[in-house]
């Protein structure tokens, strides 16, 4: 089985202990784990599961105020939804401070980091696999956790959607904002061809 590199590996746990707590580092770990799994099981490449699981909330420790900061520092221009709630910005953050801090310059690898939180209508099958490895790693802990980890085991982009619905129902429960690209990547799994739904490699 491919895996990371075993040297880049320590690297990116070193950083993570070194800029998110204990707690983001033990669900970093579990990402990292569950998307190795879930590559193997949908044919994504499991090295670059491996590096987006791990990397994929490395901008954690920031505050909101840094978050904005950092994202301008690196030339973006947050949008409104961002400035309002910055936490939409740490997939973006995340995948910036990878390539900068530590020299990841694989384009799939850093698009998986990005597209982790609000997707993207042509999700690949490794953002995909990283997305729904962020819902069900083993410390995850919400009410119908265990479900979603069931249906993982049949289904990749279909519980995506399905994971994707109920966070939106919460998120707009609690009167939060939704960003538009989370809503255009829910219309995108519901649209998506029956036959590019399942391809899965036991
Ligand atoms: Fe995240
Ligand atoms: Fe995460």
């Amino acid at each position: 089985m491919k895996r990371l590199d075993e040297t880049l590996r320590k690297t990116y746990i070193q950083y993570l202990e070194d800029h998110v707590s204990k707690k983001r580092l033990v669900h970093s770990l579990g990402v990292a784990e569950t998307a190795v799994r879930l590559a193997l099981r949908y044919g994504a490449d499991p090295a670059k599961a491996e590096a987006a699981g791990l990397l994929h909330d490395c901008s954690k420790g920031l505050s909101p105020e840094e978050m904005v900061a950092t994202a301008r520092a690196f030339g973006m221009r947050p949008d409104e939804y961002q400035l309002v709630n910055p936490e939409l910005l740490h997939p973006y953050v995340s995948a910036m401070l990878a390539a900068r801090d530590l020299g990841v310059t694989d384009g799939e690898v850093l698009t998986a980091i990005r597209r982790h939180m609000c997707g993207a209508p042509d999700l690949s099958t490794l953002d995909a696999v990283v997305n729904l490895a962020d819902y069900i790693e083993p410390s995850r802990k919400y009410p119908d956790v265990d479900e979603i980890r069931r249906l993982a085991e049949g289904s990749l982009f279909d519980t995506l959607c399905t994971a994707l619905g109920r966070t939106m129902i919460l998120t707009i429960r609690q009167g939060s904002v939704l960003h538009p690209d989370t809503l255009l990547t829910w219309n995108a799994l519901l649209l998506r061809p029956k036959s590019e739904k399942e391809k899965k490699h036991d």
